[in-house]
């Protein structure tokens, strides 16, 4: 019988999610559909019910939906509850479901496994305090980085975050208009949606150390304007958010089927398909 699957956003017409399952489930054969659903603002908990009561085995969940998805979830993995978000909902035994958060495993597995950069010991600047970011603390601050530095437009969100993950590590944070007042960074990652609109924070010219690795949580057919400033400003690597996307929904696969995708031949062809 075939198992069912769906990505759950609201907009979700551009998700790649169906391509990068379908991709891995082919890997071991597994008889898996995966499908794309448009869910209406409001509309969460109805079409989630919906699909489990109706077969369905696992979701993941993306904007604007994952806090919903973190209610929804009768159980929560350790990582999720810290997040507050759930991108990965897992059908268990009984009616019980398992809600989980990739998001920050998957950058941690191809920032370390596929661009062998090490978060270990570096100072390391974080843009932005949103969602995204929410849900990568824990795993980078895992890593045990010397120092991690969130810098956001709204420094509030910032200092809520600071609050709430600073007994994981050393974590602080800085206005954005501080930035140039402090000691260079080893690595800056871009968790601020202003990539999308093609925009950037202010960022000094002195930010970035020697030998600095620049990474963009976005990801799309041109680098990003994170990316270009990173590149003029002396990064010696710089990288966007395919990987990232691969790794998560890998570790997504991984919860439902309990198998480990390759994820290097995923990323190619992904990136091949947006020239
Ligand atoms: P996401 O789920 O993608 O994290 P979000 O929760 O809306 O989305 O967060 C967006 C982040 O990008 C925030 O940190 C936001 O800054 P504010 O908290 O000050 O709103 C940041 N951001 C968005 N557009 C920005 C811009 N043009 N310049 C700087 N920061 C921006």
């Amino acid at each position: 019988m075939t198992d069912r699957y769906a990505v759950f956003g609201n907009p979700i017409e551009h998700s790649r999610s169906p391509e990068i399952h379908t991709a891995f489930a082919a890997q071991f054969g597994v008889d898996m559909a995966y499908t794309r659903q448009l869910v209406p603002a409001g509309g969460f908990d109805a079409a989630a019910t919906d699909f489990f009561q109706g077969g369905g085995m696992g979701l993941n969940v993306t904007v604007p939906f994952k806090q919903d998805a973190y209610r929804f979830a009768t159980r929560l993995t350790a990582r999720a509850k810290r997040a507050g978000a759930v991108n990965t909902l897992a059908l268990q035994t009984g009616r019980a479901v398992l809600g989980d958060n990739t998001d920050g495993g998957g950058l941690v597995i191809d920032l370390t496994s596929n661009l062998d950069w090490s978060l270990t010991d570096k100072r390391v600047l974080i843009l932005g305090a949103g969602g995204a970011v929410r849900g990568i603390l824990e795993p980078v601050l895992e890593q045990h980085p010397r120092e991690l530095v969130i810098a956001n437009r709204t420094v509030e969100k910032a200092q809520q975050l600071v609050e709430e993950f600073a007994p994981l590590g050393s974590l602080s944070t800085v206005g954005v208009d501080n930035l140039a007042d402090l000691q260079a960074f080893d690595m800056v990652i871009n968790g601020t949606s202003a990539s999308l609109e093609g925009d950037l924070p202010p960022l000094p010219d002195s930010l970035l150390a020697r030998n600095a690795h620049c990474y963009d949580l976005m990801y799309g057919a041109a680098p990003t304007v994170f990316m270009n400033w990173a590149t003029g400003h002396g990064a010696v690597a710089v990288a966007d958010g395919l990987g990232m996307l691969v790794e998560q929904a890998a570790e997504s696969f991984f919860l439902w089927r309990g198998l480990r995708p390759a994820t290097k031949p995923v990323i190619a062809a992904l990136r091949a398909s947006l020239k």
